[in-house]
């Protein structure tokens, strides 16, 4: 009868809601590692063929130092929040006309809200 009443008290400490973001995140993790890895780096100051995601969250655009991007993405004036990444990630295309981030989107808003998760705890 411990372990479980422990158990228990645990999960009421933690909470639903943190547990079901933790969960959230991992997948989050999976979809960045299928979908956007070939291009980015969780890792800071490590760029690809696309700038480093440490940190994105938050960040104004275009300001990775030593990655050469587009005019359009620099002076887009965009801050990556999570809405703004979330229309972006849906049609880049749409968001930041002529940028040079070959990605078509991703349309499940699902997936988008668990990667969001997962690039909000790259910091
Ligand atoms: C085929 C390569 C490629 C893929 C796949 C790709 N990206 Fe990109 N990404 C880029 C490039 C290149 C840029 C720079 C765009 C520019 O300068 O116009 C970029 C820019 C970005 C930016 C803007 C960063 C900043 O500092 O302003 C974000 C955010 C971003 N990508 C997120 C993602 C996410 C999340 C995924 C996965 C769903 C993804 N990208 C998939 C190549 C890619």
């Amino acid at each position: 009868m411990r372990v479980p009443s422990l158990a228990l008290v645990l999960l009421g400490v933690i909470g639903v809601d943190a547990a079901a973001q933790a969960q959230d995140a991992a997948a989050g993790a999976v979809v960045f590692k299928t979908q956007c890895s070939v291009c980015h780096s969780p890792v800071e100051g490590k760029n690809m063929v696309g700038p480093s995601l440490f940190g994105v969250v938050g960040r104004v655009a275009g300001q990775v130092p030593g990655f050469r991007y587009s005019p359009a993405n620099k002076d887009s004036d965009l801050t990556w929040d999570q809405a703004t990444l979330d229309r972006y990630l849906t049609t880049p295309q749409a968001v930041v006309p002529k940028t040079i981030m070959p990605y078509a989107g991703l349309k499940d808003a699902t997936k988008r809200a668990d990667l969001i998760a997962y690039l909000s705890t790259l910091h």
